[in-house]
């Protein structure tokens, strides 16, 4: 019995639920026609509120809601005016980039508001019929670009209007894992059998191959998340886009797309029947999807920093390397 560990046993107590800041990378924030020229609203993300808004000329803008002049919340009477969003209190603007604009009532205003954004922002852009926001935790400018999605982006070609949000009390990483835990799928959701997986990294993007072919998986960064799913030369296309609300707290959303077979022929339907089989509720079907199994995990369990594995294990330990890069400045 020398070799009896006794931290093993009593590592479960000094666990924490979710040990991590908020990830670096583009986030959704909500859907563009939700937001007209002129609109702010607060929103929480980012383990903060914001104050989101679109401009007269049409560009979103996102910032930090405490006013740099005296911290009125520009979410609570500020508005749009131009290109700048006002304070209430004395009418300070600030740009969507987070500079000073105005002072209505200044002779001479203080020199920094010439040399840098003194209020903070989030560069956004319009993409996929979304809003994008770039979150960094040292405010960092963009290190990568949203990639080209067909499905999303293509005029005609592809269909699919279901689409769900689910939240989650956990971090956006625990979610994240799920995609290469491919154990998981057999003894959790009732697969037929544990799927091969292969993951390769390049920079801020994985590739996931499940199954063979079955499902490709293109993730980029831990906010956007495109699996095809192939059965019988029909592609159908799983496009997930997480958002860290809080650290604890996560909203998980999916749009399904394929392409716009004719009505009534079997490519519909096997597109129709991987949809169905995505969300958890395909017909003849005994496996279950995601809403009824993982959240009851998620929502109770605690982070291993140093897991028990085995040798069926997906690749759980690259998986949480390549996703450290997400956390700059965060100790060992
Ligand atoms: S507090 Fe915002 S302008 Fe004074
Ligand atoms: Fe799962």
């Amino acid at each position: 019995m020398n070799d009896f560990n006794r931290e093993l046993l009593l590592e479960s107590k000094q666990l924490e639920r979710c040990p991590f800041p908020i990830p670096s990378g583009w986030f959704f924030v909500d859907f563009s026609d939700s937001l007209k020229p002129g609109e702010l609203r607060n929103v929480v993300l980012f383990d903060q509120e914001w104050v989101l808004f679109r401009t007269e000329s049409g560009q979103p803008g996102m910032t930090d809601p405490y006013c740099p002049h005296l911290g009125a919340h520009m979410g609570h009477g500020g508005s749009v005016v131009g290109e700048n969003l006002r304070c209430p209190f004395h009418h300070w603007e600030y740009n969507r980039e987070g500079w000073c604009k105005n002072i209505p009532y200044a002779k001479v205003t203080p020199p920094i508001t010439k040399k840098q954004a003194i209020l903070r922002a989030l560069p956004m852009v319009d993409k996929y019929g979304m809003m994008w926001a770039w979150f960094h935790p040292e405010c960092e400018v963009p290190s990568w670009e949203l990639p080209y999605i067909p499905e999303l982006e293509d005029e005609t070609g592809y269909t699919g209007s279901r689409r769900g949000s689910w939240t989650a009390d956990t971090c956006i990483q625990e979610i994240a894992e799920n995609g290469v835990d491919v154990a998981h799928l057999k003894f959790l959701h009732g697969a037929p059998i544990i799927p091969p997986v292969s993951a390769t990294y390049d920079g801020p993007r994985m590739k996931l191959d499940i199954g063979q072919g079955y499902i490709v998986g293109d993730v980029y960064g831990p906010g956007l998340n495109v699996m095809r799913f192939t059965k019988d030369g029909v592609t159908a296309t799983m496009i997930s886009y997480t958002q860290p609300v809080t650290l604890e707290k996560s909203r998980m959303n999916m749009s399904f797309r394929h392409k716009d077979y004719a009505e009534g022929t079997k490519e519909a339907m096997i597109a129709k029947h991987l949809v169905d089989h995505m969300i958890g509720a395909a017909e003849g079907e005994e496996s279950a999807g995601f809403e009824s199994v993982d959240f009851i995990v998620w929502n109770n369990k605690k982070y291993r920093p140093k897991p028990l594995l085995c040798d069926g294990d997906g690749p759980i330990l690259q998986f949480r390397k390549w996703f450290k890069q997400f956390y700059p400045g965060m100790a060992e």
